[in-house]
Formats: structure tokens, C-alpha cells, sequence
């Protein structure tokens, strides 16, 4: 793989040229993913083409080449960017672009202008990125935490003395094989129970009967339901499992492996649990292997680790096992269910033709007691051109969507149900035809009631189809479904995302939860990395999710959580639901960066348990997956649970409402969003919801409203969501203006990424090593992302507010770093004298032979080019404290600023001799 900088050429050639990227040979093991950038650069000044352009010059973000998301790919790609709106603001502010393309599969691309080849300016091979092979970036930590007797110190807990049984179906089949995987085949597998064995199944079975009689547990699993389960051990010394149906003694067993593997003594065991949530969904944005592709991979909408992981231009022989995996893992964590596909649904998924390959995955989960959902396109006997209306309450349009849905369910009889998102972003609905959401929900409710089915109408409904749209997108969707309480059908479930806006780092709670009694609503979370930082950005939201679940609504003047209203016991809903944007690929691990998968975890325990702590899930998953003893899962947890503040800071410090890139979604381009969702004006920034604003506060009870009304009672990190604050206006919460406020908290989120790399590098040779330096790997990249977004803010705010940084920190953008050292010669581990720069910075010394490829070398690429922290490092200048590096050689000083920028390295020379 190579990072690649071509040569600049003319914007105005550009703007009217086709501009195209091919890539032959193999796919990238980065799965098609290239950030490809678009810069302006100054003319006649070569030198200012370098890596560090981005900060220097503006450099105009472009965002991904998702290499899988572009219809016409032809095999391994040939992908025509439209670069026009950039290539439109670089020419304002220069007469060159030049383009930059990370992790090209090494030598199989071109670049090309209307068929004439750019050359390449600057090519920076991989091998900077030290021992991670990328083809183990994408297969580190796979398994999630199934991952039996890889780890010494669980070794012990592996005896079982027996796996007594009944033979019974699939699921309890699923049960046996897990267990037997645990502990060894050659663990008997009997009719009867011995001491130290386990004993699993459901009532049915005669030992599972006698064992719950004598425990006096009958009636208790009877009333655990279908997916509850008793997990004890009997007088007799042995670990019953025991369920009414198969699946609850699946989770049974996923439990007990659990405690086993952490280590509980197994005589201490008697739990009896059921989900808190009926619907514990995974909603994957997969769309259909494009047809005009000829190797049809199919894509993801916001999905960042590989292609569709249905793989439905494959045999579904060769994919199979691929997809029990998948079924193991969520039921591993408790989960039930898959939409599959994109909510901007095409008809595909309902087509005669493909309807065998989908029961193919049905049939592939159906053993971990998953079941499939599929997202329609709401006007589908259309777009088939089969009628000329949508209208739900046309006959034939009901007639044909039963005829239809009943063929579904000849090919996936269990079919979970169907999901919609309706008049929101462009799709179709039923407000078109003059219908309420209600209306065309309760079409799929009456087709689906038969079959056992449920609709999930999604509540992320704002923009043109509204009749008459409130200016503040964040009440639409409240002002469109509270009215209608009541109205929709009893096997509907109104899904609404945790926030009014859209899955940003913060957001309040949405004022609907709590607001619709009547009709059941369920949570939609998003575990897809869309806003927080895709794959080069760790985050574990589920800290957060922790948050939303014991948010009080105050619903009915008591205390309700969110937990109580998505659970259902608040209002006595009918269906329960939690559901996940979660976008899974074919990344051997599914979710590219290792640390995505304690998302997964954490999302399954909150599911089943709302009220679960997000900390103790990632220790979980710390200790069961990476092989962390208790102390450095205890690192990782805390770790875990700051990366999403830590990111927070610098994506979206004071909580303005949405700085992301416009399309992609990653980085910040506040310019972007500033009049329709920040609010900003000459003198300020944020969108005033308050009532002499929006109004947007008063849609909650109190004491919510108030406490969003004032400024002063509302949290730090809602404040620009809820208020409009002048850049001048010193703010409570920090004792600063706003403009510093913001320079404060973006500088702290870069602090904080360096932290986390710090606090992650104490982790070597404690934990998998593979995940280990895959996660430090792409920590290096957050690290240069994050200086990008807080550049990129505060240059927005500086420009703006003209109020400079009190702290001189903007200086440091103008000025390159220096370094000096004097020529010396010194023992390892001995101090260095004289060495200084400028400061603050920090300093490094590092081998002298180091191939430099540019001006201002920013720090995580010089890090890179040193292979890893090869030197050693001090904190704080000017002068600085440091000793020599162990390994005898030659070393020269670098210094890197506040801003990240590094100096030349030093001239003279420290040579460490042995
Ligand atoms: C966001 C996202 C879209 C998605 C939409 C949704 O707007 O960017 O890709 O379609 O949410 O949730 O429906």
C-alpha cells in the first residue's frame, strides 16, 4: 500500500475535465477504503506541495473514495470523482489542486485527467506504518470474545466433566456445540448428568424436568419466557441450564461461558435472567451488489470495514460459514435479530429471484436463534412498475404488498418483519398520497399480524415531505408523531434515533421518548462510526448510551428513564426494541478497528440489560477478548470509556450541533452547516432553541426544559445545540469566552488522543499482541486527524470571532518549530545537554539516518518514519531534559509544536555509544 501526493496541475483544467482513479490488481486489504483529498495550492511554490499541506494551505477535504460505493466500478475499480464544488474552491484560492489518495494498493492505480496520466509528486510507501500488515488490520481480534483457550491464565476454567443433553433442534444443537467448542470434543456428551458437568435443554427433557423440580424452579423458568433462562447448580454438583425454549438455553450457555472465563467459582452460580427488550436488532445500511458492477460487491451506506458481509454475489456454500459466525456472535451478546439492508431501501430485497439466496441467510442464523428483518422501499409496486400509486389505502396496493410479503414469507417463514423509513431524505411515503405515517405503517401491520410479524416505522423523519416543516429540523420529528399517538396498530414499533438530530458525538435525549405513550417506541443507536471518526477514530460509545438509557424524562411527572420507556415498563408497551446502525463487513474481524468490537459487545449487554454499566462491559470484554488480566482490563475499560469524551473535544467541543464534512461525514467543516444547523452569525455561534428561539426546549417536561432553557443550568457539551452564544460571551461552564472555550476544549481533545495513545502503548505484552499494535497503529492516524479537525475549528472561530487565543497557541501555525543540540557523544540512558527548541513541545531524539519527505513534518508521520517511538522523548521545552536512546547510534533532534508540526532535525548529532 502507498500513500500518494500527485503532482499539482491547474484548477481550471480540472473544473471541466473528468477526472479518474483506477486500481487493478488486488483489492486494497483496507477493503476500498482511500481517503482522497483535494488541495489548493499556491502557484509556483513546489515546495508548499508536501504532506503537510493540509494545514498550511487550507487543504480542502474531499473526503472517502469508498471504492465499494461507486455503482459503475468495473473489477477492482475505476472510480470518476466529481471534484467540481472542491476543485471550485480551490481555484478561488490558488490556480492549482493537487490530490492526495492514502493506503493505494502498492502500483495497480493511475490518476488520470481526461485520459492523460498525473504523475506522482510524492509516493510514501507503508512500511512507514512499522509491523502492522494491513491485511492483519482487518483480521485483528476476530472472534469477539469467543475466544476460547488463546489466552493462558483461562486455561483452567476449560473442565467440564460431561454435556448432558437431549437431542432436540438446531438451536439447542447451537447450545451443545458451543459448549463442546469450550471445553474439547472429547468432553462426553451423555443422556445424564454427571457431577461437574453441565446439564442443558428445556423441560421437555426429563433430567432438566427432575432437576428443576427438585430445585423448585419449575414455575420460575416457565415464567422467564421463550428467551429467559435458569443458569444454577444443583444439589448434585451440576451446572443446569435450563429454558422453556431452545434459545433462552443458547444464552444460557453463552452466560455461564462467560462467567467461566472470568473466572466465577462455579458453585456460586444461580441466576435467573430474561432480556429487559423484546427486539435486540443489528440494522446494517447494506445495499444490493450493484448489477451494473460486474463483480457486484455489494456496499455499504456509512460502513467502513469491507463490503456487504451478505456477500450475495457469492454461492451462498462459500459464504455460510461466514454467516453462522455472524449469527454466533449476536447471539453471543444477546442480540435477536438483522435488518439487513439500507433504510433507503431498493426493491431487490423482495424480488421473486433473490428471495432463496436471502432464506439462505435466514437459514444460516436461524440456528442462534436470529431472525431476519427486511427495510422496504415504501413505494415499491411502483418502482417495479406494477401499479401506477403507492397510495396505502388503495386495494391494490395492499393486495399487491400482501401477495408480496406473503412470498417473503414462503422463502423465510420466521421472517422478523419489515423496517420503513418513510417521507424523510428523499424516500417515498405516505404523505405523498395524502396519508399519515400511521396510515402507512398499519397497511404492513395487518399484512404482517398473521404471520407473527412487526413493522419498525422509523421516527427519523424530517425536511421537504412535511407539510409546512418547522425551520428547527430538530422538532419535526416530534411534532409530526406525538399527534398521531395512539393511531398506529399494535405489531408496530415507532423507531426513533436517541437524539432529535441526527447520531452526533452529543446530542440531548429526543423530547418523542416519553412523548408517545400509546404507541410503542423503540431506540435506534448507531454503533456505525458515521460522526465519530469511521475507522481512524476510537470511540466507544456505548458510555454514552449508558447515559441516554438513565436520562429521566420526566414523562407523566415521575421518574422515567429512558431504559423504563424503551423497555417498555413506563407505558406498558406491547413490543419492546433496541436497535443498532451497526455496519459489519467483510473485514475478517467485521469491524476493522479492533476496539469496535467492545462496541458490539457493550451493545448486546445494554440491549438485554438497559441498565448495564458501559464500564463494566468493556472489562468485560477486555478480559474475554484481548486476554487482559483484572488490572489492564480495568486500563481498558477506563480507556474505552474516555476515547468518546476524548473525541468529543475536538469534533464537537460546547456541543455545536454539526460541524461533520458535508457527504462523508468525517472531519470538520463547520463552514458547511453554519446557517442551517449552527446557527451562526457574524458575532456568534449555536442555534437557539430555547423559547424566545426554536421553542425546541419547551417540548420537555420539567425540569428538563428549564434546565435547557437557561444557559447556565445546561450541560457543557449541549450548549451550542440549545443556545446561541456570542464568541465574546464569557460562558459558566468554563469561566472563558467561547472562542477560547472552543480553542481550550479542541487542544484538550489532542491532548487527550495523545493520552490515549500513551495509556494504550502501556498495554504491550499485556494484552493480544495483534490488536495491540493494529489499535496503536490507528491511533497514530487519530492522533494527525485530530490536529486536522482542531485546526480546522479553531481556525473557523479564530477568522470569525477575531478574538486570538489567549494561550498564543494559533502562533504556532505561522512559525516552524526549531531544534539544536550540540554535537556530543554520550553513554545510553545518559542525560543530553544542551539540548533545546522552541517551545511548548515536545522534543525527540531519533535515528540520524531518518528519510525525511517534507517541510513541517507533522508528528505522527515523523513518529512513523522513526519505526515507532525508536528515541526517546521529552515533554517540555524549552530546554529540554532528555537522556539517550538504549540502542547505540546516531541521533539527531526533532522538535515538534503544540500544533503538531515537527522542525528539521537538529544538526548536531548525539552519538550513543555502547
Ligand atoms: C443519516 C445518514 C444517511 C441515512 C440516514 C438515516 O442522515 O447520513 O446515510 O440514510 O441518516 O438514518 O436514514
Amino acid at each position: 500500500m502507498a500513500f500518494l501526493l500527485f503532482e499539482a496541475v491547474p484548477a481550471q483544467r480540472v473544473a471541466r475535465a473528468k477526472l479518474r482513479l483506477s486500481v487493478s490488481g488486488q483489492e486494497g486489504s483496507d477493503g476500498g477504503y482511500w481517503p482522497f483529498e483535494v488541495y489548493a495550492v499556491p502557484p509556483r511554490d513546489p515546495a508548499a506541495l508536501t504532506w503537510n499541506d493540509s494545514p498550511r494551505h487550507e487543504g480542502d477535504w474531499m473526503g472517502l473514495v469508498d471504492a465499494s460505493s461507486l455503482p459503475d466500478a468495473e473489477p477492482r475499480g475505476s472510480y470518476e470523482l466529481d471534484v467540481t464544488g472542491h476543485v471550485a474552491k480551490a481555484a478561488a484560492a490558488g490556480s492549482q489542486v493537487a490530490f492526495r489518495v492514502e493506503g493505494l494498493p502498492d502500483r495497480d492505480w493511475t490518476l488520470s485527467l481526461d485520459g492523460a496520466e498525473i504523475a506522482v509528486f510524492d509516493e510514501d510507501p507503508v512500511p512507514d506504518l512499522g509491523p502492522t500488515a494491513p491485511a492483519e488490520a482487518a483480521s485483528a481480534g476476530a472472534g469477539l470474545w469467543l475466544r476460547y483457550g488463546e489466552f493462558s491464565g483461562q486455561a483452567e476454567a476449560r473442565k467440564l466433566a460431561g454435556v448432558a443433553y437431549e437431542p432436540g433442534g438446531e438451536v439447542l444443537q447451537a447450545a451443545v456445540d458451543e459448549l463442546r467448542t469450550y471445553a474439547g470434543a472429547e468432553v462426553p456428551a451423555t443422556r445424564n448428568p454427571v457431577p461437574g458437568g453441565v446439564l442443558l435443554g428445556t423441560p421437555d427433557n426429563p433430567a432438566v424436568q427432575d432437576a428443576l423440580r427438585q430445585a423448585g424452579r419449575e414455575r420460575e423458568v416457565r415464567e422467564l419466557g421463550a428467551e429467559g433462562y435458569v443458569l444454577t447448580r444443583t444439589a448434585d454438583e451440576v451446572l443446569l441450564i435450563a429454558s422453556a425454549s431452545e434459545v433462552g438455553v443458547l444464552y444460557g450457555v453463552f452466560h455461564l461461558l462467560r462467567l467461566l472465563r472470568l473466572g466465577t467459582e462455579a458453585s456460586t452460580l444461580d441466576i435467573a435472567e430474561k432480556p429487559a427488550v423484546q427486539h435486540r436488532l443489528n440494522h446494517h445500511w447494506d445495499n444490493f451488489p450493484s448489477t451494473a458492477a460486474r463483480d457486484g460487491w455489494g456496499t455499504i451506506e456509512r460502513g467502513y470495514a469491507g463490503h456487504s458481509p451478505w456477500q450475495l454475489d457469492l454461492p451462498l456454500s462459500e459464504v455460510a460459514a461466514r454467516y453462522r459466525e455472524y449469527g454466533r456472535l449476536n447471539a453471543s451478546v444477546g442480540l435477536n435479530g438483522a435488518v439487513l439492508n439500507n433504510p433507503n431501501a431498493t426493491t431487490d430485497w423482495i424480488e421473486p429471484q433473490n428471495l432463496p439466496r436471502l432464506a439462505g441467510i435466514a437459514d444460516s442464523l436461524r440456528p442462534y436463534g436470529i431472525r431476519l428483518y427486511l427495510a422496504l422501499r415504501f413505494d415499491s409496486p411502483m418502482a417495479l412498475r406494477e401499479l401506477d400509486t403507492a397510495d396505502p389505502f388503495d386495494p391494490r396496493v395492499r393486495d399487491w404488498w400482501r401477495r408480496t410479503l406473503d412470498r417473503v414469507h414462503q422463502h423465510i417463514p420466521d421472517l422478523g418483519g419489515v423496517l420503513v423509513k418513510g417521507d424523510s431524505e428523499g424516500e417515498p411515503g405516505p404523505l405523498r398520497y395524502g396519508r399519515t405515517h400511521a396510515d402507512g405503517a398499519n397497511m404492513f401491520a395487518e399484512i404482517l399480524r398473521p404471520h407473527g410479524g412487526i413493522v419498525l416505522w422509523r421516527a427519523f423523519v424530517y425536511g421537504d415531505a412535511l407539510e409546512d416543516p418547522d425551520p428547527d429540523r430538530s422538532k419535526q420529528a416530534y411534532e409530526l408523531f406525538v399527534p398521531q399517538d395512539g393511531k398506529f396498530a399494535e405489531n408496530v414499533i415507532l423507531q426513533s434515533k436517541h437524539g432529535p438530530w441526527d447520531f452526533q458525538p452529543r446530542e440531548p435525549v429526543t423530547p418523542l421518548f416519553g412523548a408517545t405513550p400509546r404507541t410503542n417506541t423503540g431506540i435506534e443507536l448507531a454503533l456505525s462510526k458515521e460522526y465519530t471518526g469511521h475507522t481512524t477514530h476510537a470511540n466507544y460509545p456505548i458510555a454514552e448510551f449508558e447515559r441516554i438509557f438513565g436520562f429521566d424524562t420526566r414523562a407523566g411527572g415521575r421518574r422515567t428513564t429512558i431504559a423504563d420507556v424503551v423497555d417498555g415498563s413506563a407505558f406498558g408497551y406491547t413490543r419492546t426494541l433496541a436497535v443498532a446502525v451497526h455496519n459489519p463487513g467483510t473485514d475478517r474481524n467485521w469491524t476493522r478497528m479492533p476496539t469496535d468490537q467492545a462496541n458490539w459487545y457493550g451493545f448486546g449487554r445494554l440491549a438485554w440489560s438497559p441498565r448495564s454499566s458501559a464500564r463494566e462491559c468493556a472489562a468485560e470484554w477486555a478480559r474475554l477478548a484481548l486476554g487482559a488480566e483484572a488490572a489492564a482490563a480495568a486500563e481498558i475499560a477506563d480507556w474505552l470509556v474516555d476515547t468518546d469524551e476524548v473525541f468529543r473535544r475536538y469534533a464537537q467541543p460546547l456541543g455545536i450541533p454539526f460541524t461533520s464534512s458535508e457527504e462523508y461525514h468525517f472531519k470538520n467543516e463547520p463552514e458547511a452547516w453554519e446557517d442551517s444547523a449552527n446557527g451562526a452569525t457574524p458575532t456568534g455561534l449555536g442555534y437557539d432553541r430555547t423559547r424566545a428561539g426554536s421553542g425546541y426546549s419547551a417540548l420537555y417536561p420539567e425540569p428538563t426544559a428549564g434546565r435547557y432553557e437557561r444557559l447556565a443550568s445546561t450541560p457543557a457539551e449541549l450548549v451550542l445545540f440549545l443556545h446561541h452564544v456570542r464568541y465574546d460571551q464569557v460562558l459558566p461552564h468554563t469561566g472563558e469566552t467561547l472562542a477560547q472555550s472552543m480553542y481550550d476544549s479542541t487542544f484538550a481533545g489532542v491532548e487527550g488522543v495523545r493520552g490515549l495513545i500513551g495509556r494504550w502503548e502501556r498495554l504491550e505484552g499485556r494484552i493480544d499482541p495483534d490488536v495491540c499494535r493494529v489499535q496503536r497503529w490507528m491511533l497514530r492516524r487519530q492522533l494527525s486527524e485530530a490536529i486536522n479537525y482542531r485546526n480546522v475549528l479553531n481556525r473557523y472561530v479564530r477568522t470569525r470571532s477575531g478574538i486570538a487565543d489567549k494561550r498564543g497557541r494559533d502562533s504556532a501555525l505561522r512559525e516552524p518549530p526549531v531544534a539544536d543540540v550540540p554535537d556530543q557523544q554520550v553513554r545510553p540512558g545518559a542525560p543530553v545537554t544542551g539540548a533545546r527548541g522552541t517551545a511548548p513541545g515536545r522534543a525527540y531524539l531519533l535515528p540520524a539516518d531518518l528519510a525525511r519527505t517534507g517541510r513541517w513534518e507533522r508528528e505522527d508521520r515523523l513518529l512513523l518514519a522513526a519505526d515507532g517511538f525508536r528515541g526517546t522523548r521529552a515533554e517540555t521545552g524549552e530546554h529540554f531534559d532528555l537522556r539517550a536512546p538504549a540502542e547505540p547510534g546516531e541521533y539527531r533532534l526533532h522538535v515538534v509544536n503544540d500544533q503538531g508540526f515537527a522542525s528539521e532535525p537538529s544538526r548536531g548529532v548525539v552519538r550513543v555509544v555502547g
